[in-house]
């Protein structure tokens, strides 16, 4: 009988590298947070607000446009096959997270748009709640589900579409450039912090 080793292990789920994205997520929100308690805390409103387009960006193209895509494009079909969610079903609570989370992102554009500090604000703290319930919810629930639902087959043909998006947004790029982006904000807000 053959021994499945670590590695083998960890090659067949099809959730770890999802929770590895959920980790860049909630660090970027951390680090809002930081940016909105020190504007409360030294009564200096705009400070996120002018790294706004930052955050921003990084929710619409790094959350939105491929971590979410892959959840819902991807994971999500393959949870959706008869049999596989036997106990129960959170893929409607989880989309319906998703589309709360946008509707905070679009309000948090139109902020900028008409300079509304304050607004921007409590709708980068609202996604920042959300997105954290959200993220625990699907470590802890969704995720183990799909590890042992999920027949091999299904996990090798999803690791295979993963890797077509991950190839096609440029994964090393995309990471390496929101990595630096979260380096840069933190030096931003810490030099503030010691002026
Ligand atoms: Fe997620």
């Amino acid at each position: 009988m053959s021994v499945i080793n670590l590695k083998e292990l960890t090659d067949m789920q099809v959730t770890h590298e999802l929770m590895n994205e959920h980790q860049l997520i909630l660090k970027y929100i951390d680090l809002m947070k930081r940016y909105i308690n020190f504007s409360q805390a030294n009564g200096e409103d705009n400070l996120l607000f002018e790294k706004a387009q930052d955050f921003v960006d990084f929710i619409k193209v790094f959350a939105d446009s491929y971590h979410h895509v892959k959840e819902e494009d991807m994971l999500f079909k393959y949870l959706q096959t008869p049999g596989v969610l036997s106990h129960c079903n959170p893929l409607p609570a989880m989309l319906s997270d998703h589309e709360q989370g946008r509707i905070f992102v679009q309000n948090m554009t139109e902020a900028m748009s008409s300079e509304n500090k304050n607004n921007f604000c409590t709708n980068a703290s609202n996604y920042g709640q959300l997105m954290q319930q959200h993220i625990m919810k699907e470590d802890n629930i969704l995720y183990p589900m799909a590890e042992e639902g999920l027949s091999d087959d299904d996990k090798i043909a999803l690791k295979n579409e993963y890797k077509q998006i991950e190839e096609q947004i440029d994964k090393q790029h995309i990471w390496k450039k929101f990595q630096e982006k979260h380096l840069e904000l933190e030096s931003c807000l810490n030099n503030k912090v010691t002026e």
